[in-house]
């Protein structure tokens, strides 16, 4: 099934409602793991809301991604708290292992880095999220045995 095709099928459980735009963007995101170009243009079409609103609400939500993101999200927790107990080393290390920096996304499309303020576990800090799971107390080492646990 097309982008296009997976893009109308969502579309289509929401075209009767109001106020739909970020469930919708959420179901998008969740399926392309992005929300791309062809997405605001086919919701534009289809229920006649501005392409500046969805633009709007996309860029606000940082469960939104306007860039396309790798199968597995990496979020290293660049706050505060973290960052005393290592997190600088963490996302270096995390950086070099995957071969990008904060912000990109691998060519095979598994990956994608991404730094946060905080996680609001910061008592096990430095802490790394993949894919909304939590991971405390990362030392170079385990983050990389972490990483090379995702297939
Ligand atoms: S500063 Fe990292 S979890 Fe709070």
């Amino acid at each position: 099934m097309s982008s296009i095709d997976r893009i109308d099928k969502i579309i289509d459980k929401y075209e009767c409602e109001t106020g739909v735009l970020i469930q919708l963007l959420l179901d998008i995101q969740k399926e392309l793991n992005w929300i791309p170009p062809e997405a605001i243009m086919r919701i534009n079409k289809r229920l006649k809301i501005p392409v500046s609103e969805i633009y709007r609400v996309a860029s606000f939500y940082t469960a939104l991604s306007l860039k396309p993101r790798g199968r597995h999200v990496v979020r290293v927790c660049a706050g505060t708290a973290c960052y005393v107990r290592g997190g600088p080393r963490i996302l270096d290390s995390v950086e070099r292992t995957l071969g990008v920096r904060a912000g990109e996304t691998t060519t095979d499309g598994k990956f994608t880095i991404e730094t946060v303020n905080c996680l609001g576990c910061c008592a096990l800090g430095p802490v790394v999220e993949i894919d909304g799971q939590y991971f405390g107390k990362q030392t170079t080492t385990t983050v990389g045995k972490l990483l090379a646990s995702y297939t």
